[in-house]
């Protein structure tokens, strides 16, 4: 059987590995790479919907892009019930637990506008119902192209099977707010191979998602980061020395390690406009320590490439554990090797008192954290919850060499621009 890099060959490089060494240095709690506790008393930005990943628009090379001095953002969204028999309990209560636990089976790509970076008013859906191909309009990424307010959506249709598409239309500003024209011909991009990146066919829990295009700083090219998990069928994988690594006296055993088998792929463009695009080995495994690596993004900063991705504390292996948060390793190049951010790859978790108090993290190269709130206990035992689907205050980082550190906080879904774009 063949290990899992030697799955990738020798060209045109070797996946960097998240080792379960490196993951024995995850620690919640420590302040430097926490999440502040989110308050039960959060506002919510609808009551009509609920929302989690977000989508700040951005141009190619990472920058956070308002246009005509509007801030744009794309969200999963999906409406709340709470008059639907279907979510109503024996006692009569909306069931808003089981309505957002069931969100992702109906998640669409809605945007939102705002003059200030934050209080977001609601724009809409980005495209009509039955233009995309599948019932899940999946996290992405939109793409500022041109002074023209041309957007490429790069998203992932779900169900059946999960896809890398891109949908093209245009932001139109006017004095009172924005809209989004266009968004009527989905263009398929890619799908798992089975060589490098799994199946459903070789495993029915596979990811295969969460596209984040961007042109590399360096050779100018255009690429993709996704995620996605190593090829193979489910419970194949090994759980070598590689993947165990430097571990101390009487932890190498791995229990089931074998079924967590994350990464994060990436592919590149091989023309300008991003149709046409070629899958290439994993730029990061997990293998026998994680099983998702989602909504993978870089930050280009000081000549360095920080590789951030969320993952949770339930997709993690037999004998490692690490909270819900945004993960982080750094490279001198595109290809690696990458190493773990502070040592663990832990960057910004959440508190071990509030384990689900946020999600999908994005960082922004201006070093703000953006997240979802998902649920926040309101009682000490923490058995009573308030659901969020609302945007989570925003957290400063400081990015610095092969460390991380949080030094600030934000107002709620605080996205400021790092530029405007003027429309011509
Ligand atoms: C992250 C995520 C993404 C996926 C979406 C589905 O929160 O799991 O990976 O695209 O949410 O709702």
């Amino acid at each position: 059987m063949k290990s899992n890099t030697e799955k990738f060959g020798k060209t045109p490089h070797q996946p960097s590995l998240w080792t379960r060494a490196d993951a024995l240095k995850v620690h919640a709690d420590d302040p430097t790479t926490t999440q502040p506790l989110v308050s039960a008393d959060f506002p919510v930005l609808s009551n009509e919907v609920f929302i989690w990943d977000t989508m700040p628009l951005r141009d190619l090379d990472g920058n956070v892009t308002s246009v005509d001095g509007w801030s744009v953002i794309f969200t999963l969204t999906a409406d709340r019930h709470p008059n639907d028999p279907q979510y109503i309990d024996e006692n009569g209560n909306y069931d808003i637990t089981r309505d957002w636990n069931d969100r992702h089976g109906r998640a669409k790509m809605y945007y939102w506008f705002s003059r200030t970076g934050k209080d977001w008013e609601l724009g809409g859906r980005v495209m009509a119902e039955g233009v995309s191909p599948t019932a899940r309009e999946w996290a992405g990424t939109p793409i500022l192209l041109n002074e023209q307010g041309e957007v490429d959506l790069y998203y992932t249709a779900v169900t059946p099977g999960a896809t890398i598409v891109k949908v093209r239309g245009r932001v139109v500003t006017t004095e009172h707010g924005v809209s989004m024209v266009g968004f009527e011909k989905v263009k398929p991009l890619f799908e798992a191979d089975g060589k490098m990146y799994q199946t459903e066919a070789q495993n029915p829990f596979w990811g295969f998602r969460d596209p984040w295009p961007f042109r590399d700083p360096n050779d100018g090219k255009l690429y993709m980061l996704f995620e996605g998990n190593v090829a193979g069928e489910r419970g194949s994988h090994t759980v070598g020395k590689a993947e165990i690594g430097d571990v101390p006296p009487g932890y190498e055993d791995v229990g089931n390690s074998r079924f967590q088998t994350a990464c994060v792929g990436i592919a590149v463009a091989r023309d300008e406009d991003g149709d046409d695009w070629e899958m290439l080995p994993p730029l990061l495994t997990a293998v026998g320590v994680n099983d998702q690596t989602e909504r993978p993004h870089f930050v280009f900063q000081d000549g360095k490439y920080y590789l951030f991705t969320i993952s949770h504390t339930f997709t993690y292996a037999d004998g490692v554990t690490g909270p819900d948060g945004v993960y982080g390793f750094v490279a001198d190049s595109l290809f690696g090797p990458y190493v773990p951010l502070n040592g663990s790859g832990l960057v910004l978790g959440n508190p071990s008192s509030q384990p689900f108090q946020t999600y999908s993290h994005c960082v922004m190269p201006n070093g703000l954290v953006t997240s979802f709130i998902d649920s926040v206990p309101t009682d000490e035992s923490g058995t009573q919850i308030r659901i969020g689907g609302t945007e989570a205050p925003t957290v400063g980082i400081k990015i610095k060499g092969q460390q991380t550190f949080v030094v600030a906080e934000y107002d709620y879904g605080y996205i400021p621009p790092m530029l405007d774009v003027t429309l011509k």
